[in-house]
């Protein structure tokens, strides 16, 4: 454990270590509440409370439930065929040379979360734009990161008082939820950037660390690959924050009541101490309980989607384009910085012409 500043500079205790990051993840006395009584602690401008992100014990439980039981009425295995369908569309329509962020992963992203949740297509761009900038870190001024949470409750609840029920999460929340809008605000704004950002990194490290043409066939390698891109993270990872709720004990560090910690999992994630050769990419690694998606009571609730989300556009890419390439040193890529989810942002490639496989 170290003594940091957080990115918008408070002092903060630092977990890298696998069992530290794991302990502040899922430790019930490391909470998220009080975070929000301190305007720009660990990012720009305050989240709303009663969120998911910003409650904590039986109100955190209570949320998490009504979502999970949302999420069983519309399962995101429902959108596969489209999914797949539709990322097979943006593919046939790429520029040989251009930019995999903008047209592959976002597009793909937005399609993903807008149709789960049932939003019209036309609203997609505002709704991608707001989620963005809902997700950043030290982006944007306070008052922007806050408009844009008011900006996207006032924009579902309208939604969802002016349209009869669909076959689709945001209905599927109304049936299950006290109140469907803040549920429904935080899948979009923690879905849309999360899936772009785990496109873009896992396509960057398929580019510079193993190749498309060698994307596996069966379903058990095709999840243990996708396990190791999540693990290994090109990019660092994120951090995510608590704070202390009584006095505690992480590793080496005697934390006091109030302060905040911070969780490094791409750190953790390279710990050789819990992952043997960590800076190696082995595809075919078993055994592989990484922390990508948290630990514990707050475990990404979004990790379905995710999986078939990176499963399906990585292997789409794969079949269709097994030569692609990036088009540019990876050192020169630019990187999103104040952002929750560290990505490039752009990947320029050079979409190769080798027939596609069948
Ligand atoms: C590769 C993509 C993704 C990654 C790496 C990721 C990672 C994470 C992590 C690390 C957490 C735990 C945060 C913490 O402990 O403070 C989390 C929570 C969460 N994620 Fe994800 N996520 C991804 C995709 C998604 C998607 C697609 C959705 C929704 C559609 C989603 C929805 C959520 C929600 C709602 C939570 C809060 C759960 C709770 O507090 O009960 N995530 N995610």
């Amino acid at each position: 454990m170290k003594r940091i500043l957080t990115p918008t500079g408070h002092p903060a205790w630092l977990a890298t270590s696998y069992a530290d990051v794991r302990q502040v993840l899922s430790d019930p006395r490391l909470g998220k509440a009080p975070l929000t009584a301190c305007r720009n602690s660990t990012r720009s401008g305050r989240l709303l409370p009663g969120l998911l992100f910003t409650t904590d014990g039986p109100e955190h439980r209570a949320l998490r439930s009504e979502l999970l039981a949302a999420m069983r009425l519309c399962p995101s295995r429902s959108l596969l065929a489209g999914f797949t369908a539709y990322a097979d569309s943006l593919l046939a329509a790429v520029p040989l040379s251009s930019d995999l962020v903008s047209s592959y992963a976002s597009p793909l992203a937005m399609w993903a979360i807008g149709t789960w949740l049932g939003l019209p297509p036309s609203d997609w761009p505002r709704c991608a734009e707001l989620s963005s900038i809902v997700l950043s870190v030290n982006q944007f001024p306070a008052e922007v990161v806050e408009q844009a949470q008011f900006d996207l409750l006032d924009y579902l609840g309208g939604l969802l008082s002016s349209r009869p029920a669909h076959l689709d999460l945001l209905s599927a929340l109304a049936a299950t939820a006290t109140d469907p809008v803040p549920l429904a605000a935080t899948v979009l704004a923690t879905g849309y950037e999360t899936v772009v950002a785990g496109i873009a990194n896992a396509s960057l490290t398929v580019l510079t660390h193993h190749d498309f043409a060698m994307w596996p066939s069966s379903r058990v390698d095709v999840r243990r690959l996708i396990d190791e891109l999540l693990r290994f993270a090109p990019l660092g990872g994120t951090l995510r924050s608590r704070c202390a709720l009584v006095d505690l004990q992480v590793g080496n560090a005697s934390i006091a009541q109030g302060e905040i910690v911070l969780a490094a999992t791409g750190p953790a994630n390279r710990d050789p101490a819990h992952f043997p050769a960590p800076d190696s990419f082995r595809p075919d690694r078993e055994h592989n309980r990484h922390l990508a998606f948290g630990a514990g009571d707050r475990f990404c609730s979004g990790s379905q989607l995710a999986v078939m989300g990176l499963s399906v556009a990585l292997e789409r890419i794969a079949l269709r384009f097994p030569s692609v390439r990036l088009a540019v040193p990876p050192d020169s890529l630019r990187i999103l910085s104040g952002s929750a989810e560290p990505r490039p942002v752009a990947l320029p490639v050079h979409w190769s012409l080798t027939q596609p496989r069948c």
